[in-house]
């Protein structure tokens, strides 16, 4: 026995300083062993009311830094419609960005990470060289549910290519009326068809594990957390006026459009966002029975719910003429984060003194802050809070290009091909002499990605990477085919060249939100006036570049062929695919086209229907090439 007593000396010490380290290091919230809840349990006993508060509010990027995460324990940020850190920003500018952000939530007290949401609601839209994907309206007509789900999972790549884990989509409206700006947001007029398409909640946060239970969110790694909105109601305002009121019987609300809420939290969706409109004259955002009452506690949803932009503050009108009022409100009927998103002192300032007067219960904040916890928790945040570039290749990517070319495709829907059945029209050759191609929107990237595509009303030109129709047609047909653009051609053009044929595409200009309704619906001028021009002195196919159905009869007599294709957004092959025949028309209304707005709104189902087209209209032709 050399030396017994230092050595047992040096064993004790070492237990010791173990304990020590133990006791300073060891927090059950921070073991990924824990289970969610007893983690949510620990770290909520810890919290501060200003680490919960923080918490529960989401600020705008522009007015977020470092600090401001660190000083205000800020726990989310948000990308608004063309909020990106620079323009063309690349991936590793947007992850710096992120990262930054973060490793401020990171050096507080508890180190509670932030959530960075956006709308990637066709792609990661916001952002430059991003696989921009159809609008939902356009998807509906697919009506292929394992479709989108590949998208989703394609846009959950791309989200994370910019260090992003959190999107506000998919929007599950029921559009009810197309003079709605938004109307292209919502995949139909049919909650059965929105209800299917709500397998994009699978592509985005991962395939649930069965057993699952029922309302808990469910995020897999690397994928993002998704956002079933605007509930509820939004897509049935009315005369479609944006965040107008929805004057609608119970039945009818449940009936119509609830359903897409109960799939969306069958498969686990993370999050939901109140919706600016009001049922029955009451505001969403501040509608407890049907926020708590229903969404929570009847439906069992144990994500949290997300204000909208300024939602609160849209609680009185004049908006934001008693925010104080406003906090109270919405708190109260169950937000859980406020997507405030400048005044953040504001916001924290007003909350705090509501809590201490407990005009807000401290249960009521305690259950908002467990809810968001949950989410960072169940979605690894805490593990993997920053980003780096291994998902940065995944932008913009070839297999997701291809995918959404076939989206594309299959968006299509086929309203008019030639005079009688046995005269058909398309699909093209793509052999002739000489093809013209005219109309505004042929030969405009902007115009057929529509709104939330870099900017957040859209833009006209060459806003990102990505083929037009233009150049898709030009690269399909045949090498001794010439073809002539003229975007809107007068007659002598058509004298002095001898066209096999004409293919024109007109349509509505980009927009989003209010900006978008409209009580008209014409095309975007000159558009009627090209069809005439070109359709009575050629045979023409017209495709509409739109998102919603638009007033169409009165020209289509012009016409030999007539296709709609939505908002196809980046991917213009896929149209040019289907035109020359490389593939059939598989795509069916997934709203109802109307003959004159006045007949408007008009779903299917309803006593007086008498539509243009009827939903689920759509013809097919065979696919094979033609000499
Ligand atoms: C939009 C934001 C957008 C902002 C622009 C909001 O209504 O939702 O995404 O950036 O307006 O003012
Ligand atoms: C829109 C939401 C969107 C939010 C954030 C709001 O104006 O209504 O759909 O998610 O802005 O950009």
């Amino acid at each position: 026995m050399a030396c017994p007593n230092v050595s047992w000396g040096c064993l004790l010490l070492l237990l010791l300083c173990f304990a020590w380290m133990g006791d300073a290091e060891y927090a059950k919230y921070k073991d990924p062993k824990q289970p969610v809840n007893t983690r949510i349990k620990d770290l909520i006993g810890r919290m501060t009311l200003a680490e919960k508060i923080g918490q529960m509010t989401q600020i705008e990027r522009s007015v977020a830094s470092a600090d401001v995460m660190k000083n205000y324990f800020i726990g989310s940020i948000l990308s608004g419609g063309g909020s990106v850190p620079a323009p063309q920003a690349t991936p590793a500018m947007w992850i710096n960005m992120v990262n930054e952000f973060q490793k401020g939530a990171l050096a507080t007290r508890l180190g509670i990470p932030m959530i960075y949401g956006i709308d990637a609601v066709h792609g990661n839209n916001n952002v430059y060289n991003a696989t921009i994907f159809p609008h939902n309206v356009g998807l509906g007509a697919t009506r292929d549910p394992d479709l989108v789900k590949r998208i989703g999972e394609a846009t959950a790549l791309e989200v994370r290519a910019t260090g992003i884990p959190y999107t506000f989509a998919p929007c599950i409206a029921v559009c009810r009326d197309p003079r709605w700006g938004r109307c292209y947001e919502s995949y139909s007029e049919d909650h059965k068809i929105v209800q299917q398409m709500t397998d994009i909640i699978l592509g985005l946060q991962g395939e649930i594990p069965v057993n699952h239970t029922k309302g808990v969110p469910y995020v897999a790694k690397n994928k993002v957390a998704a956002c079933a909105k605007h509930f509820v109601g939004d897509g049935g305002t009315h005369n479609g006026i944006n965040e107008n009121n929805t004057i609608i019987d119970e039945h009818g609300l449940l009936g119509i459009h609830m359903p897409p809420y109960y799939d969306s939290i069958i498969k686990g969706v993370a999050t939901v966002m109140v919706s600016y409109s009001s049922v029955n004259g009451e505001k969403m955002h501040a509608n407890h029975d049907l926020v708590t009452g229903y969404l929570k506690s009847k439906l069992h949803f144990r994500g949290f719910v997300i204000s909208d932009w300024l939602g609160i503050d849209r609680i009185t009108s004049p908006a934001g003429a008693n925010y104080t009022y406003s906090v109270q409100a919405g708190v109260n009927a169950g937000i859980d984060m406020v997507m405030v998103p400048f005044n953040y002192t504001e916001f924290i300032e007003d909350a705090t003194s509501l809590v201490n007067k407990r005009i807000i219960s401290m249960s009521r904040i305690d259950d908002a802050v467990s809810r968001i916890l949950r989410v960072k928790f169940t979605m690894g945040l805490f593990e993997n809070p920053l980003a780096d570039l291994s998902f940065a290749d995944q932008l913009g990517k070839k297999e997701h290009r291809e995918l959404a070319r076939e989206a594309v495709r299959k968006s299509l829907v086929l309203l008019k091909n030639g005079n009688t059945p046995n005269q058909q029209f398309l699909p093209l050759p793509k052999k002739a002499s000489k093809i013209l191609v005219a109309g505004s929107h042929a030969s405009n990237l902007g115009y057929q990605c529509g709104g939330w595509s870099i900017q957040w009303m859209g833009g006209s030109g060459d806003i990102t990477a990505g083929t037009t129709i233009l150049d898709a047609i030009k690269s399909t047909v045949g090498d001794a085919t010439p073809v002539v653009y003229s975007e809107n051609p007068d007659d002598s053009l058509m004298k002095k060249n001898e066209f096999s044929f004409a293919i024109v595409v007109v349509g509505e200009p980009p927009y989003a939100e209010t900006v978008g309704d409209n009580t008209d619906l014409t095309i975007l001028d000159p558009g009627p006036d090209t069809i005439r021009t070109v359709c009575s002195a050629l045979k023409c196919a017209v495709v509409v570049v739109s998102g919603r159905p638009v007033v169409i009869e009165p020209y289509l007599p012009l016409m030999e062929a007539l296709v709609a294709a939505w908002l196809p957004g980046t991917e213009g092959q896929g149209i040019a695919d289907v035109l020359f025949g490389d593939y059939g028309f598989t795509g069916k209304l997934s709203r109802t086209w109307f003959k004159s707005v006045d007949q408007l709104p008009m779903n299917f189902g309803d006593p007086h229907y008498d539509p243009l087209f009827p939903l689920g209209f759509g013809l097919a032709i065979n696919s094979s090439q033609p000499g």
